[in-house]
């Protein structure tokens, strides 16, 4: 969703700016632009399409200045198109802005505004606000600072602004509430960053701007105020990642080098948390709310899309373990569903970015009903991991293909660990189990390391043959019904095919009615306690000459005769399966979107991060 980056220093803005666009591609956009500070003037270029084009629009330019914003835009309010790109003009010209969020009360402040005369060029909300704040200015005896704040009180939604003035050639100005925002601090410069992604190769120092937060950032001082014009010390983090980690470094696209890189992901998430020798796991997160945990009436699962399937996975898993009931909600119901939540209540929040708008109001909501929040989270710092009370970092590293894989199973990794530690805590599960799942836990980077090597050819194979499908149906039961729903989102997301999972005993009160002879039927049938019931799922579909492709354990030859295609896993524990049976599906999904030429890592319409609502 929307990029934005910044800059002030002794250096020329555009390299960085150009290049920071880039870094945040994967964020999804439609459009792209970048205004640089000239000494009389605001120089604004923004084009629909990508960055590249923007790049190219430059390239007739003098883009002297070590000033500057820009920004990437994903459609909200209009069309995507040149006059809707950012950044924006103020009426005199005399501002430029970009933003990223939503304003929700754009409607009646743009009526107010065209009242007083003021005229707007695109259909955005954020032009609104530009020109909200430049009637303050203009009609009060206040710096831009000041009407900055004003204004800001009286919005409602989403945002963060970085704004630009021909009056301040030595000054950025930069506010959020509830859209990400970090500064880089360099030496005599600042790089601003929806995430630290533009500024890796420049610093490791930055600081994350919270909710309410005013920064006046100048080439060599970063002042950050609250709303209240109070003086705020800047929190300056280090950052712990290299620049290889967001590079292709040798694959084709992000999907494919992070779908190689679970085994690693997963190892990460175990490192220091599980001990293979003694079979103990270790959960600091988990021990700061131990007695809130044992004591809880029931733990509620909040998330969106991928994330939300971890989590319903993670409600077999800790029903099953630790005997707690478990709720799985979609963050965007409920936080507008006036849930009964009370202080004993437990919320584990799943997210990878750690800025996902739906999660954060949900938890925000929870939060002040007195439910301790339990954050599970991929990126460090992130908004979510900020609020959370506690908390499991994924250490997935970052994910830049915008279909989830590796945090996906970096997410399983980590709740399944939090489901044999909680199961310890509560001695709700046999030492002999909880020991046996640890045991074969320590064993999954092997195993999908094994995946990958062993049924990447035969999934080319099939990614080939039913590539001209339209329709897919992903079926699964028990364990395997959450990674049912995964690989049909998977497949739909970066294929366009239309893809729906189900639980496989579902199928007969309806969609059976869809299986002919053009049908591919996805069966994840791994040896479990519901093998036998899934097999009779199977000689169903069979019986209505539906193609079969199924993901079984290996050598089961009764699953394999039945099937057009099947893809061999190893044997494991039916807990730990699941785990196992995604890689398939994320390679079946990936070679599928090759084959039909579709752009993998940036699938139309979609966003990395979904800030809005
Ligand atoms: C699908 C996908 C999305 C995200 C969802 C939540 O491949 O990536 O469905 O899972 O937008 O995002 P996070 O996990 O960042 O809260």
């Amino acid at each position: 969703m929307c990029g934005i980056v910044g800059y002030i220093g002794q250096n020329q803005a555009y390299p960085y700016l150009i290049g920071g666009l880039k870094k945040l591609e994967y964020r999804g956009y439609d459009s792209a632009g970048i205004a640089l500070h000239k000494t009389n003037d605001l120089q604004v270029v923004k084009k629909t399409g990508k960055v590249a084009a923007l790049e190219e629009a430059f390239r007739t330019k003098d883009t002297q200045s070590t000033l500057g914003i820009g920004h990437t835009r994903w459609a909200t309010h209009g069309v995507p198109s040149d006059e809707n790109a950012h950044p924006h003009y103020s009426n005199s010209g005399n501002l430029a802005l970009v933003h990223n969020g939503i304003i929700e009360n754009y409607a009646s402040l743009k009526e107010e505004l065209l009242q007083k005369g003021y005229q707007f060029k695109s259909d955005t909300d954020s032009e609104v606000l530009l020109n909200f704040i430049e009637d303050i200015y203009q009609n009060n005896d206040c710096s831009l600072e000041e009407a900055i704040r004003i204004a800001l009180k009286r919005v409602t939604g989403a945002y963060v602004i970085l704004i630009l003035s021909i009056e301040y050639p030595d000054t950025l100005f930069a506010a959020r509430k509830g859209s990400p925002l970090v500064i880089g601090i360099g030496k005599g410069e600042h790089f601003l960053g929806s995430d630290a992604s533009p500024m890796l190769e420049y610093t490791k120092e930055v600081v994350y701007i919270n909710d309410y937060e005013l920064a006046i950032i100048k080439a060599d001082q970063l002042i950050l105020k609250n709303l209240g014009n109070e003086t705020l010390t800047p929190y300056v983090q280090k950052l712990d990642l290299e620049l290889a980690a967001i590079e292709k470094g040798g694959y084709e696209h992000f999907m494919i080098k992070e779908i190689y890189e679970q085994p690693q992901a997963i190892f990460d998430s175990l490192r220091g948390r599980l001990d293979p020798e003694n079979l103990s796991i270790t959960l600091s997160g988990l021990d700061k709310i131990k007695d809130k945990l044992i004591a809880a009436r029931r733990i509620i699962i909040v998330a969106c899309g991928t994330s939300w399937h971890a989590g319903l996975l993670a409600e077999y898993w800790i029903e099953e373990l630790c005997r707690v009931n478990v709720e799985v909600e979609y963050a965007s119901e409920f936080r507008y569903r006036n849930p009964i939540i009370t202080s004993d209540d437990v919320i584990i929040a799943i997210s990878q970015s750690g800025e996902t708008a739906d999660t954060l109001v949900a938890l925000e909501n929870a939060k002040s009903k007195g439910a301790t929040i339990f954050g599970i989270v991929n990126v460090v710092g992130s908004s979510i991991a900020r609020i959370s009370d506690a908390g499991i970092y994924t250490h997935a590293g970052p994910e830049i293909g915008v279909a989830s894989t590796k945090a996906f199973s970096a997410q399983l990794t980590v709740l399944l660990l939090f489901a044999i530690k909680l199961a310890e805590f509560k001695q709700s599960a046999s030492e002999e189990l909880r020991k046996q799942l640890t045991k074969e836990l320590s064993e999954v980077p092997q195993k999908v390391q094994y995946i990958l090597d062993s049924t990447v050819d035969g999934i080319k194979d099939i990614a080939k043959n039913y590539q001209h499908a339209t329709d897919f149906l992903f079926l699964g039961r028990g364990y395997n019904f959450p990674i049912a729903l995964e690989g049909a989102l998977k497949l739909k997301e970066i294929s366009y095919i239309h893809a729906e999972g189900y639980p496989a005993a579902e199928m007969k009160h309806g969609p059976i009615a869809l299986v002919d002879d053009t049908l591919p039927v996805v069966f994840i049938a791994t040896k479990d306690k519901v093998h036998e019931k899934i097999v009779s799922n199977m000689q169903e579909i069979k019986a209505r000459s539906g193609k079969l492709i199924s993901v079984v354990t290996a050598d089961d030859q009764l699953a394999m005769s039945l099937s057009d295609e099947n893809i061999q896993i190893p044997a494991s524990h039916e807990i730990i399966a699941p785990i196992l049976a995604t890689i398939p599906l994320q390679l079946l999904s990936y070679y599928v979107g090759i084959e039909r030429q579709i752009d993998v890592d940036r699938p139309r319409n979609l966003a990395k991060s979904v800030t809005v609502e």
